[in-house]
């Protein structure tokens, strides 16, 4: 077969690209020290992986640990604006990977992108929301078979692939690397609670601090931002659909609410719930003026865009990132990023150390399907939980940290039921 051409930005950027790699790579012992590995063992030889991920530096430190153990890797955007022009020259110049990715390319050019990436008929498909395990059960059919599992990133993947299993349409089995707890403890709460602020912040310069800071969705995701804008001195209101879940925000001292209720009081609005149309139209209407709103979701739905262009006399961009819209009702609404996931469209994703953990899980997962490919069913798994912990000791002394252990008495306790008082 040919090889599949890589389509980046520009191949010049690649010194800037490795500078920015190596500076992560610092941040991310766990995932060096299994390359290290890798790089003895040869544990992926020869395997071909398609991966549709956010084109970061972080994301290049995985793609050269799985090259390094002997895969051949394609990769593609998992977001039209995510992708680090530099960090994409870089792995095709110095580390010899395919790579189909241009920061702000159109929806055609994304799809296109992932396409190409599919023709290295991928035996691991590695997503970050489903689209390239979609892309192959939609109209790349004839590849299904050849493929031996896929790995998945990130909530709203998951909860597409756990639709298509229930729905018996899983053409191969699927790692669920985002339910592992060394991935959404982690990356979810405090990758996303940083770098969304971290977003907001690049793109307005605004002042956190005695705002009223209202964040939709109290998973993981949101419960990291409405943390860390609390700790900003944000005033923050969570909105909550899930009684459960509303009562945990209630009880770590949010104040709850609704859309409804929060629109006409908001200065800042996040999404944070991989559902759509979280802020729609008669939200809009309700604002105040020069209220941002912004989205951290996978997808760009959460905002109803259409609801606001209709209501929109003109718009404007005041600073990159921002989009400024003037209402009928003479208010303006400064929508960020285009509704796409603000922290790593207007900053740059998760920090390397949180990435750490999540892509060491996402590399020992493909270890693991390849070793167990025999075994594994068409079903959605979740991470072993021995992979689990070993990232957790692996992560805890690269940081220095001892812990203690269970001498046998208490061991034996903890597994008896005759000892009492
Ligand atoms: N998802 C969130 N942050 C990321 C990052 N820095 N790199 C790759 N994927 C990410």
């Amino acid at each position: 077969m040919a090889a599949i051409a890589s389509d980046v930005r520009d191949l010049a950027l690649a010194e800037a690209g490795a500078r920015r790699i190596a500076w992560s790579d610092h941040d991310m012992p766990v995932l060096r020290g299994i390359r290290e590995r890798f790089a003895v063992e040869r544990p992926l030889a020869n395997v071909r992986i398609a991966a549709c991920l956010h084109v970061t530096s972080e994301t290049a430190n995985l793609v050269r640990t799985l090259r390094e153990g002997g895969a051949e890797v394609a990769l593609c955007a998992s977001n039209p604006l995510s992708t680090q022009d530099d960090v994409a020259a870089a792995l095709v110049v110095e580390h010899g990977v395919t790579v189909c990715a241009i920061r702000g390319e159109d929806d055609d050019t994304y799809y296109r992108h992932i396409n190409t990436v599919v023709d290295i008929r991928p035996q691991i498909a590695m997503d970050d929301g489903a689209d390239v395990i979609g892309v192959l059960h939609a109209t790349r059919r004839e590849l299904l078979d050849a493929v031996i599992a896929g790995t998945e990133e990130t909530t709203t993947g998951v909860i597409r692939l756990r639709a298509m299993e229930a729905d018996g349409v899983l053409g191969f089995p699927v790692i669920a690397v985002n339910e592992a707890q060394t991935k959404h403890l982690f990356d979810n709460r405090y990758g996303t609670g940083q770098s969304t602020v971290d977003g907001i912040i690049r793109a307005t310069n605004v002042l956190l601090a005695g705002r009223t800071f209202v964040v939709a969705g109290y998973g993981w995701c949101g419960r990291g931002l409405a943390e860390r804008a609390r700790g900003l001195g944000a005033n923050v209101v969570v909105l909550e659909v899930d009684p459960l879940r509303a009562l945990q925000a209630a009880m770590d001292g949010f104040r709850v609410s609704t859309m409804a209720e929060a629109a006409p009081i908001g200065d800042i609005f996040c999404t944070a719930t991989g559902d759509k149309d979280v802020i729609r139209g008669e939200h809009f209407e309700r604002m105040k003026d020069g209220a941002i709103v912004a989205n951290t979701g996978h997808f760009n739905v959460e905002i109803d865009l259409q609801a606001l262009r209709e209501r929109a006399t003109s718009s404007s961009e005041p600073r990159p990132f921002v989009e400024q819209f003037v209402l009928g009702n003479g208010r303006t609404i400064n929508l960020l990023a285009d509704g796409r996931l603000v922290n790593l469209s207007a900053a740059e994703g998760h920090p390397a150390s949180v990435m750490d953990m999540s892509f060491a899980n996402q590399a020992l997962s493909v270890e693991y399907a390849v070793r167990n490919a025999d075994t594994l069913e068409k079903r959605v798994y979740v991470v072993p939980p021995a992979i689990d912990e070993e990232i957790a000791r692996l992560k805890l002394a690269a940081m220095g940290i001892e812990i203690d252990v269970l001498t046998d008495e208490q061991r034996r306790y903890l597994s008896s039921w005759t000892e009492g008082t």
